[in-house]
């Protein structure tokens, strides 16, 4: 398998060919996902709910997103891999937020970086890509200033809305961006997004008029403890479950003795170890 890089994905968009993309944050998840075949992996900030336990995003650090990037990219060698930066990591200077790019790339192993906003965030985008690095934008709904949206809420409803996000899109486009994910998004503003941009847009709660779908990995496997329904999500396994029932047949037969069986057993040779019990 080849692995895609943004010059084929533009041609995908061009072409009408759907680009898939799954979060991933270990090694068996990505390699996982590289076998069943997707586009991109995206190693999300996501991974504060999904797999580090906390109730938003805003907590995960450089250090967790290096930490998670590399077992990902251990794991699925042929995909192409992007890395959210995290919380607040792209506000400050240039030069620090190029530091840190140039971790996440170097000590992470992406092939790219994500990055939530629109036009404030323009001028940023272009000095990393200018450096070498490709930029995937994040306008919509954007977790990193759930504080700031109050609460997690569909965009782009009304016009005035919808002209925000248009225009958004194409600062980050004019940026270099190679492509836009469109979070919780009417559909109609993802089609007039997708259709005025060259890049492709990749839509997660933001319809089917986008170039490809990236949805988080634990939702559409039920992979998580508490699972809450949401609109955009399909399901497609159910894994917490067939984990709390593999467990559960686990501790039941150590309990009941059933486990371990002969079949498990190490023997050493007949009758040599006799001596040991005096
Ligand atoms: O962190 C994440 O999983 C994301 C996707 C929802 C796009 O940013
Ligand atoms: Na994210």
């Amino acid at each position: 398998k080849h692995p895609l890089n943004i010059v084929k994905m533009k041609k995908m968009k061009q072409a009408g060919d759907p680009i898939t993309m799954i979060t991933a944050y270990d090694y068996p998840s990505a390699s996982l996902a590289e076998e069943a075949g997707v586009d991109v992996i995206l190693v999300g900030d996501s991974m504060g709910n999904t797999v580090l336990g906390y109730d938003s995003t805003i907590p995960v650090t450089v250090e967790d997103m290096i930490c998670h990037t590399r077992a990902v990219a251990r794991g699925a060698r042929n995909t192409f891999i992007v890395a959210d930066l995290p919380f607040m990591t792209y506000h400050g200077s240039i030069d620090e937020t190029l530091r840190t790019v140039r971790r996440i790339m170097q000590e992470g192993h992406a092939q790219a970086v994500k990055m939530e906003g629109g036009a404030e965030i323009a001028a940023t985008v272009q000095a990393i890509v200018q450096a070498g690095v490709p930029v995937l934008g994040h306008i919509g709904l954007t977790p990193q200033s759930v504080n700031q949206i109050g609460g997690y809420r569909v965009q782009g409803k009304d016009e005035r809305d919808a002209r925000r996000l248009l225009e958004d899109a194409q600062a980050l486009e004019r940026a270099g961006v190679f492509g836009i994910v469109l979070e919780l998004v009417t559909e109609e503003a993802a089609a007039v997004i997708t259709e005025t941009i060259s890049v492709p847009t990749i839509g997660i709660g933001a319809g089917r008029k986008v170039d490809g779908q990236v949805l988080v990995f634990h939702d559409i496997l039920k992979y998580t403890p508490e699972y809450r329904e949401k609109r955009f999500v399909k399901t497609y396994a159910d894994i917490g479950e067939q984990i709390r029932t593999g467990i559960a047949g686990y501790v039941s037969d150590v309990k009941t003795k059933a486990f371990p069986e002969e079949k498990h057993v190490f023997a050493a040779e007949d009758g040599v170890l006799d001596s040991l019990y005096g």
